[in-house]
């Protein structure tokens, strides 16, 4: 296991992620409190009768962890939409959830004009850029946060708005959602302080260790599929690292027999396995069984477990164990974990 020396931190960082991610406490703290400040022109119509949440990466992802905090409890069918068309069914009775941290992504720009023009009820959720335009333009709702970071270093600014305007207008059913707040913010802030690169011994540090020189897999139950996808894109985007994601218990009926070729390839991948109580216990048997029979091909397996007690501090303990492992993993592999040129290279092409 590879491991890290403090003093690559500030060479490898110089544009100070990490401050980004120690704040994460208090960005979901400042992220719920934009929600609770915004203006909902009407609080008590009808409720919709689908919800949308239309956004690409580290924006996309606030629609997957709002609709598995939401989880089970939901009354009406919550989808993440990720690309240029909206299907049909958004109509007059949609809720339709316009997520860009820019405000200038594609695909986003173009489903919401869509979405618009099928009668759907608009919600912009951006620091800036076209959508805001598109809002002013057309006098539709939309939450302003504050801009000039990466994206995927905003969730807290992303998603507690989209949950506390979504728990105004009762879409939430039975959420106490003020205690599962206090608890998520003093966890999440603890796990900032234990996961400083000053503390030797880490969670994140070890993972980041186990995984150098590998190929992260990362599988989860079902319940949980937005936080493997969550540490799939940190660790694409802040370790420049290949990884791949699959939930449970769907890949049981197919990839566990792919764990076999190509041997030399397999034999480099070291899969997580994340753990929450979520989990329905066949889900749980499922997974410490397909460990036991994949185990001899990997270069391991790493179980996780979420930490806290509400489902959203819960989640969100898993996404600050991923986001600080993609971090030590960006500086093993002596990359500084903020640009991600290859993805601004393609939306400038794009534009051209
Ligand atoms: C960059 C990042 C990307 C962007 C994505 C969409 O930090 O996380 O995944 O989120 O390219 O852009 P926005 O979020 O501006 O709509």
């Amino acid at each position: 296991m590879t491991t890290l020396n403090p003093a690559q931190i500030n060479q490898y960082d110089s544009d100070d992620m990490l401050h980004l991610l120690s704040g994460f406490s208090e960005q979901c703290k400042r992220g719920w409190e934009i929600g609770e400040s915004f203006k909902l022109d009407r609080d008590d119509g009808q409720p919709p009768s689908n919800i949308v949440i239309a956004g690409m990466g580290g924006s996309g992802i606030s629609g997957d962890l709002a609709k598995a905090v939401i989880g089970a409890r939901s009354t009406c069918p919550i989808i993440v939409n990720r690309g240029y068309s909206v299907p049909a069914f958004v109509t007059a009775q949609t809720l339709f959830i316009a997520v860009s941290y820019s405000g200038n992504t594609e695909e986003t720009l173009l489903s919401v004009e869509q979405a618009a023009a099928q009668g759907a009820n608009i919600l912009g959720v951006t620091s800036g850029g076209k959508l805001k335009a598109f809002a002013e333009a057309h006098n539709l709702p939309c939450v302003t946060i504050p801009a000039g970071q990466p994206p995927r270093a905003s969730l807290g600014y992303l998603l507690m708005p989209i949950l506390s305007i979504l728990d105004r207008l009762r879409l939430i059913p039975d959420f106490n959602f003020q205690s599962d707040l206090d608890e998520t913010i003093d966890l999440l802030a603890q796990l900032a302080a234990d996961f400083q690169p000053g503390i030797t011994e880490s969670l994140p540090k070890r993972l980041a260790g186990t995984l150098h020189g590998k190929l992260p897999i990362i599988y989860a139950p079902q319940e949980l599929e937005a936080i493997a996808t969550r540490w799939k894109g940190q660790m694409n985007e802040n370790s420049k690292s290949l990884a791949y994601c699959s939930v449970y218990p769907e890949m049981n009926h197919n990839e566990i027999e792919g764990w076999k070729h190509p041997s030399a390839l397999t034999q480099r991948c070291h899969v997580i396995q994340l753990h929450d109580p979520i989990a329905p216990p066949q889900t749980q048997r499922r997974m410490d069984i397909t460990a036991e029979l994949i185990e001899p091909h990997t270069a391991g397996v790493t179980a996780v477990h979420s930490q806290g007690s509400s489902l959203l501090a819960r989640l969100l303990s898993l996404v600050a164990i991923g986001d600080w492992t993609s971090y030590y993993l960006a500086i093993l592999y002596e990359q500084n974990p903020t640009p991600v040129e290859r993805i601004e290279e393609l939306k400038r092409r794009l534009e051209t």
